[in-house]
């Protein structure tokens, strides 16, 4: 039986409305919109409004009723969910099932991926996997994430909670006898011995439970209670990462950076997006960033930008274009597809 390719059918995003902009938080941290634009190059960043109460799965509804608005199928043709964040609305369970139940989807099997900010693509390469294998014809990735009611918001937790921001996106993968469209080749990577080094202890068992947080939180152990970061360390092991996944995805598929339409890498820092866009020697045009307008979205960042570079008429069908992300874990990797 021949395999079916699995090609990029709808795409779509969601960010809350409330935008929070550097000079906002520097009203209430001290830090400056010349510091956050010059190591970062983020200007704002979108949070929930509180009030809302909007959830992951809430963002991610919003950008799954898009993606498959986009891709011209009724939902009930999506046959699995695969869901990516490092903020799920529960504990347990994981929010594919809440996706589910929201868009009302009978009994389809939802799966959570707890990738971080390589989240995406580690749910993109499973779809594709599970597409080419014929299981499904269907399938809706999920990116979502809420970050802001997670972070320290003062001048202590400065080094992270300028650069997350909240938002969704989603994207349908279909399978297809289209022979030269569709997902070409993927690499996936880890090394759990930096797990520490880009991490949010609790809730878990590691540190224990809910007297070791209240403990943590009068000794002002906030590495442990917010989101912590080794942020330069982060930073160098990202440049080198990014720069093997891409060359070894181009490898496996017999292509070569001059190939390439459009680069979307996982926005975590415009800093490291250049460093790599410069690495490759690719034209300002070959190469897709709005972190300036987003933060990192961790999870939800390749796809909100994938669907942004179509809106814009960035990305076109047959496109070819490289998805590449590294993340806490640490977990790097990357999808070319023909889009
Ligand atoms: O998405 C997943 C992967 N994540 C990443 O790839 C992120 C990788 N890391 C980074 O992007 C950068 O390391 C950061 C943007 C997080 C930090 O930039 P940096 O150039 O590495 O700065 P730093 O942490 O070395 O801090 C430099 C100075 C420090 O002050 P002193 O010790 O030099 O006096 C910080 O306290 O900047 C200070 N600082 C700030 N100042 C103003 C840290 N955060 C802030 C802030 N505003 N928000």
């Amino acid at each position: 039986m021949r395999l079916k390719n699995s090609i990029i059918s709808g795409v779509g995003h969601y960010v809350p409305q409330n935008v929070v902009t550097n000079d906002d938080l520097s009203k209430i941290m001290e830090t400056n919109d010349a510091w956050i634009t010059e190591r970062t190059g983020i200007k704002e960043r979108r949070h929930v409004d509180p009030e809302k109460k909007e959830t992951t799965s809430d963002l991610g509804y919003q950008a799954a009723l898009e993606a498959i608005k986009d891709a011209g199928v009724d939902k009930t043709e999506i046959d699995f969910i695969i869901f990516a964040t490092l903020s799920p609305d529960l504990y347990f369970p994981g929010s594919g099932v809440l996706l589910q139940q929201k868009l009302e989807l009978d009994t389809i099997g939802s799966l959570d991926v707890r990738n971080q900010c390589t989240g995406f693509v580690y749910a993109l390469a499973t779809a594709d996997a599970f597409i080419k294998a014929g299981k499904y014809k269907n399938i809706l990735v999920v990116g979502a994430e809420v970050h802001s009611f997670a972070l320290d918001m003062t001048t202590r937790g400065r080094g992270v909670s300028v650069i997350f921001g909240d938002g969704a996106g989603a994207v349908v993968l279909s399978a297809s006898e289209e022979a030269n469209r569709g997902i070409i080749a993927t690499n996936l990577h880890s090394e759990g011995k930096y797990a520490e080094e880009l991490m949010m202890a609790f809730p878990g068992p590691k540190y224990g439970w809910i007297e070791s947080l209240i403990d943590a939180a009068e000794k002002e152990n906030t590495h442990l209670i917010y989101p912590y970061m080794n942020g330069n360390f982060v930073f160098k092991h990202a440049v080198a990462r990014f720069s093997e996944s891409i060359v070894e995805v181009l490898k496996d598929s017999g292509y070569t950076r001059e190939d390439l339409d459009l680069f979307i890498p996982h926005q975590a820092n415009l800093r490291i997006s250049q460093f790599i866009q410069k690495q490759l020697n690719l034209p300002d045009e070959k190469v897709f960033n709005n972190i300036q307008k987003y933060g990192n979205t961790t999870a939800a960042s390749i796809p909100i930008a994938l669907s942004e570079a179509k809106q814009q008429g960035r990305v076109k069908v047959n496109d070819l274009v490289c998805l590449t992300a590294f993340g806490s874990g640490f977990t790097w990797g990357s999808v070319l597809l023909r889009f």
